[in-house]
């Protein structure tokens, strides 16, 4: 792990009582207990650090934190990503993209639509993000879920005839491949600037990439960002990945998150892929997202 030296009111805090208690289903916990807005020493950290990689998801309850409080925990992780679109980062805090469907004065606040195809987050970068933290703001009454699908298991259960065929491969990846593809009500999405264009120009990675810190394999491809195999005919290509695509979501290996106010939720890009599964456009949906930047996949 890139995680960054503790400050030093974390070096000297006192150990907080707190419980991860795991889910019943395929991945994710929660941690129930911990107050992130209060220093978190590195023994505390250590134990959370670990049930991020043991559960792919962790859920810290009832978090009443500010931003800088957000993206200071977020930085114990490594470096963080400033997203492309500049249009919904929080004002004096960059590191913090807004995911809103909310308009205000008739713009947008946020982007409304992030997650809308499963993916893993900036997979479209050379170097992708190990994992991303969202805080509750605003919640709807009804939808707004978001869903966390086991890649590792996905490789784990792939069938022969699939594993041979993408053994060794790899996989383009662009953040335009379904950029402008409306799926919500209500759904808007800027023009993106040459500059913007420039920064997201396609990379391609291995479709089967090993988890740095776990050691384990996991599939990395996803119909967001994936545009094609490299080397095969672009038929064989779009019939492989509809093929992996649905093998990567099925129902037991998905955790749906249903949110509580001022739930912060942490999960490891480099083992899940993600959905954010919608809300009716007139309810409203805000949360932060901080985006800690990983290592190139091998
Ligand atoms: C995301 O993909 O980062 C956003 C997920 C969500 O809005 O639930």
């Amino acid at each position: 792990m890139s995680a960054a030296t503790a400050t030093p009111s974390a070096a000297t805090a006192a150990s907080q009582i707190f419980e991860i208690r795991p889910f019943s289903g395929a991945v994710g916990a929660e941690i129930v207990g911990l107050d992130l807005s209060r220093p978190v020493n590195d023994r505390d950290f250590a134990r959370i650090h670990r049930a991020h990689l043991d559960h792919h998801v962790v859920v810290f309850r009832d978090q009443q934190i500010t931003p800088q409080q957000q993206i200071d925990f977020s930085r114990r992780f490594g470096v963080l990503q400033i997203h492309v679109l500049k249009q919904f980062l929080l004002a004096d805090h960059p590191e913090i993209l807004i995911v809103s469907n909310i308009i205000e004065n008739g713009q947008n606040i946020g982007l409304g639509d992030a997650g809308k195809f499963w993916h893993s987050d900036l997979s479209y970068k050379e170097l992708p993000s190990l994992g991303s933290m969202l805080h509750a703001q605003e919640l709807p009454s009804e939808g707004g879920d978001t869903l966390f699908a086991d890649m590792h298991k996905a490789w784990d259960d792939l069938p022969v005839a699939l594993r041979n065929a993408v053994g060794g491969r790899f996989a383009a990846h662009s953040y335009t491949a379904r950029y402008s593809e409306t799926k919500f009500e209500g759904n808007w999405r800027p023009t993106l600037t040459p500059e913007q264009l420039a920064q997201v120009a396609e990379v391609v990675h291995p479709v089967v990439r090993t988890h740095p810190e776990n050691g384990r394999k996991a599939l990395f491809v996803s119909e967001g960002f994936t545009t094609r195999i490299v080397g095969l005919p672009e038929d064989e290509s779009r019939q492989l990945l509809a093929e992996l695509y649905a093998h990567s979501v099925l129902p037991q290996n998905i955790y749906r998150h249903q949110w509580e106010p001022h739930d912060l939720v942490f999960w490891d890009n480099r083992s899940l892929i993600h959905l954010a599964a919608g809300c009716p456009a007139h309810l409203r949906r805000k949360l932060y997202r901080t985006t800690i930047q990983g290592d190139a996949p091998f």
